[in-house]
């Protein structure tokens, strides 16, 4: 236990000067009125009227005053200590009221605007893009035939004069499915699909074969900006009598202007494919500088200079094929073509990287979603 305070003598203690007073219950009001901000307005409150503020600590003293003192020094205390409460409780309902006003502008809703509460995705632009080939060539009273992806060694091959032993079966990195005496392959192209149509509709009957079949096939090749083991094809094929390279061209070139616009036309180049004969590497002319390989800026991008876009290949039926999907060779004749969808897609929106188109990204897809 400490002592008894001998400093302490009621009598000497002198009462805050009014000066005193006035001078920090002006400070007070001076602080209130310049607080701008509800967080600032209670630094102030401490500051100004908290215990231990100069006005507080006034008026704890009065008790330590002789008793003549105290009721006009309470007086004083109280008026200014008055003052400044007001002045508080005034300052915080308007700041309050400023508060509330900006926080129904800030977080104003417009309860007008369209909601989109169910987004419903996109189609895929692989999809919408099958269905643009596939109408056009319907427009032209075509079929669309569809096969499986997991494919007989023997559609996928030998039906297209590609025996066990040919060369160009290693242009085709083909991914083989156990056990390998079971013959099945995933398809390196759409091609088995004519040997199925061939096989299954026939043309015994007179009919002819007018089929597009677009699908996905496999090749064990890299994943990257333009190659993917898995992408899709386009494979078309007309069987009938006198059917001839003309026709061929013909129908590329309706299609490429259908699917490109006006102009597009298309060249072949010689080549070969073991299931067509002749056989030709289609090009379109580039869509960007109309197949003049440059612009005002020098080299065009798109086609590199070239002028033309490789597309993919075409020909005339080889008669072999013919006869091993039991069609008569010496009646018939047939042009075949067949392309990459993809590819086709690439260039018909622009698109740099291939794998924009397997990735899945809904926002990829929606933007593509309203064309059909
Ligand atoms: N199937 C060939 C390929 O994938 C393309 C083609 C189809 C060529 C039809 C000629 C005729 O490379």
């Amino acid at each position: 236990m400490s002592g008894p305070n001998t400093d302490y003598d009621p009598v000497e203690v002198a009462a805050v000067s009014p000066a005193e007073l006035e001078a920090a219950r002006d400070a007070a009001l001076a602080a209130i009125a310049a607080a701008t901000d509800l967080e600032q307005l209670k630094a102030v409150r401490t500051d100004h009227a908290g215990d231990r503020s100069p006005l507080a600590l006034a008026n704890r003293e009065i008790g330590a005053l002789p008793p003549q003192a105290r009721k006009e020094a309470g007086q004083r205390v109280g008026q200014a200590r008055g003052a400044v409460s007001k002045a508080l409780a005034a300052r915080q309902e308007v700041l309050e009221a400023e508060h509330e006003a900006r926080i129904l502008v800030e977080e104003a809703v417009d309860v007008t605007l369209p909601t989109d509460h169910d987004p419903v995705g996109g189609r895929h632009p692989l999809t919408t893009g099958a269905e643009l080939i596939a109408d056009i060539f319907v427009a032209m009273g075509w079929e669309v035939a569809e096969g499986p992806v997991i494919e007989a060694e023997w559609l996928n091959f030998d039906a297209l004069n590609l025996g066990p032993d040919h060369p160009a079966r290693t242009m085709q990195d083909t991914f083989w499915t156990e056990p390998a005496d079971h013959h099945v392959v995933l398809r390196t192209h759409t091609s088995p699909v004519q040997a199925r149509t061939m096989l299954t509709r026939g043309v015994s009957d007179g009919a002819p074969i007018y089929v597009v079949c677009p699908g996905r096939v496999f090749r064990t090749d890299e994943y990257d900006a333009t190659h993917s083991p898995m992408f899709h094809q386009v494979e078309g094929l007309a069987i009938d009598e006198g059917i001839s390279m003309a026709h061929l061209k013909g129908t590329l070139d309706h299609f490429a202007t259908q699917m490109f616009g006006e102009g597009i036309t298309t060249r072949f180049r010689p080549s070969y494919f073991p299931f067509t004969e002749p056989s030709a590497e289609v090009d379109l002319i580039c869509f960007v500088c109309r197949g003049v390989g440059h612009d005002d800026t020098g080299q065009c991008r798109t086609c590199r200079g070239e002028g033309w876009i490789e597309w993919g290949g075409c020909g005339i039926v080889n008669p072999r094929v013919l006869q091993a999907c039991g069609v008569d060779s010496e009646r018939y004749s047939g042009f075949a073509f067949g392309m990459g969808i993809d590819r086709t897609l690439m260039f018909r929106h622009g698109l740099e990287d291939l794998r924009t188109l397997f990735e899945g990204d809904v926002r990829f897809t929606t933007a593509f979603g309203s064309e059909l």
